[in-house]
């Protein structure tokens, strides 16, 4: 077997560590990139027990942070040739918590879920282009399914603490815009990394059920609810399996670009007018995604802004 090595953020519990898992007992190099080294080593070592893998490496990774992107992509250029998969995994969803700000002054959410996987990726550019099959893929989420309102739009106004106090200020509103954005920058990275061959995909997450420890992220309001879509939600394990098929299996070897449902399907932008049935069909199924995703001038923005946030760390050319 061709043995990968892959890169999963937030691998230390829920569907990052079910995919860990997978790919371990598969037999790949697995790095497990998470944020409390002390709370991940007995998981790392769970792993390994659990898979007979001992090719698990616990690798620290705060990707809301990018002096620590930066510390871990110098960490794996020392170590690793090449690196054939990232999975962009982790994220903020402390739904009720307060408007709070990265280490590098930006909103958590926007930090950890889309300014964080952009500056990781590009970091990674080297490594993954020395594999013969590099593929990313981001995690993506049925909230977005908001944006088929086109009176729904991505708030780029309060991103760097300019209203901090705004008293409408949601997490659950920050987190559907930032998995619209996330969503946005997939497209943008797909054409961006098509000329080093670096396939850039995302999967949309209807649900996972959320460990005990997950749960304590949100205030209680919002616990209480993810506690009763707890009993619908497949086990993250599902998940993990298409990750890990999204991201092995020849089938997708020439996707890039595209947003995958739960089935593994690629979804397809939204019908316009299409009436009120086609518009129910559409909120309720999973073959579409919002129009919004596909606006050029949106996704040049939150391309842009990731790139002026993260400017003291790297260039683009274009
Ligand atoms: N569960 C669902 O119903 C659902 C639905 C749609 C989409 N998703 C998406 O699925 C992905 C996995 O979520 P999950 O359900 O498995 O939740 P989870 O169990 O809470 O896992 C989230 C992981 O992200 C990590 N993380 C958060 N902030 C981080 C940071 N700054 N740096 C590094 N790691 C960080 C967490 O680490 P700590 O343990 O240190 O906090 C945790 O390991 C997320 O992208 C989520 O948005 C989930």
């Amino acid at each position: 077997m061709n043995s990968k090595r892959v890169i999963i953020t937030g691998a230390n519990s829920g569907i990052g560590l079910a995919a860990a898992l997978k790919f371990a007992k598969e037999g790949h190099v697995v790095i497990m990139a998470c944020r409390n080294i002390e709370k991940s080593r007995p998981v790392q070592q769970e792993v390994i027990k659990k898979t007979d893998n001992p090719s698990v490496i616990l690798k620290h990774l705060d990707v809301s942070s990018f002096k620590s992107i930066e510390q871990f992509c110098d960490e794996l250029n020392q170590e690793f040739d090449q690196i054939d998969i990232l999975i962009n995994n982790a994220a903020y969803f402390n739904h009720g918590s307060e408007y709070k700000l990265s280490e590098d002054g930006i909103e958590i959410t926007f930090a950890t879920n889309v300014a964080g996987p952009f500056l990781l990726t590009h970091f990674l550019n080297n490594l993954l282009s020395r594999s013969d099959d590099p593929r990313v893929l981001n995690a993506g989420s049925n909230i977005i399914k908001h944006f088929l309102n086109p009176k729904k739009e991505i708030d780029f106004t309060n991103l760097e603490g300019e209203n901090m106090k705004d008293p409408s200020h949601s997490v659950y509103v920050n987190y559907r815009n930032s998995k619209m954005a996330l969503l946005m920058l997939t497209f943008t990275m797909a054409d961006y990394f098509k000329p080093e061959g670096i396939n850039v995909n995302s999967i949309q997450i209807n649900g996972a059920t959320m460990s005990k420890e997950s749960l304590q992220k949100v205030k209680p309001g919002w616990r209480i609810i993810a506690r009763f879509q707890n009993l619908f939600f497949r086990p993250p394990e599902y998940t993990a399996d298409l990750y890990y098929n999204l991201c092995t299996s020849d089938e997708y070897k020439h996707h890039t670009g595209v947003h995958f449902n739960h089935r593994a399907v690629p979804m397809q932008p939204a019908l316009n007018n299409g009436g009120l049935l086609t518009d129910i069909k559409q909120a309720l199924g999973s073959d579409v995604y919002p129009l919004y995703a596909d606006r050029e001038d949106i996704k040049e923005k939150v391309w842009n802004r990731c790139r002026e946030m993260t400017r003291e760390y790297i260039t683009l050319d274009s």
